[in-house]
């Protein structure tokens, strides 16, 4: 599975450390940014959303300062569902309710410890169907 990633100045530290920890695990597409010059998020999170949505498997991880500007962003592309979590728990259910295609983390608010069990549980849960899909059909306008 291709993992779409992108990040703005907040959120490139941590961006990287993701990658190191999940190397053995998936092939990453990073969208930058690569510096801690400033930048503004939408431009890396309309690449992933973009990058996700011509992937049928592949998923996306966008990491900002708060998270709500890169899940504001993303979730503007129809088919997208990008999901601000900050603990394991809300990851799984992003997966498992949500069917959530990107993972959004808050670079200035999590420890790299927990953002790398957050993305673990993650990528570990199941989408459950039933009635969340009913109710993920009903999302687009
Ligand atoms: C950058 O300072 C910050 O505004 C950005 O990383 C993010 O938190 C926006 O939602």
């Amino acid at each position: 599975m291709k993992i779409y990633i992108g990040s703005d100045h907040a959120g490139v530290d941590l961006k990287e450390l993701v990658k190191q920890h999940f190397a053995n695990q998936f092939e990453f597409v990073d969208a930058g940014t690569f510096t801690n010059e400033s930048v503004d998020y939408p431009d890396f999170a309309h690449q992933v959303a973009e990058n996700v949505l011509k992937d049928e498997q592949g998923r996306g991880i966008l990491i900002c300062g708060t998270g709500n500007g890169m899940a504001i962003t993303a979730n503007k592309h129809a088919g997208i569902r990008a999901a601000l979590c900050w603990s394991p728990e809300i990851a799984a259910l992003a997966k498992q309710h949500n069917n959530a295609n990107i993972i959004v983390l808050p670079a200035r608010f999590i420890s790299p410890q927990l953002a790398m069990d957050t993305l673990d549980a993650y990528f570990k849960a199941e989408f459950e169907g039933g009635r969340h899909q009913r109710r993920i059909d009903k999302i687009n306008l």
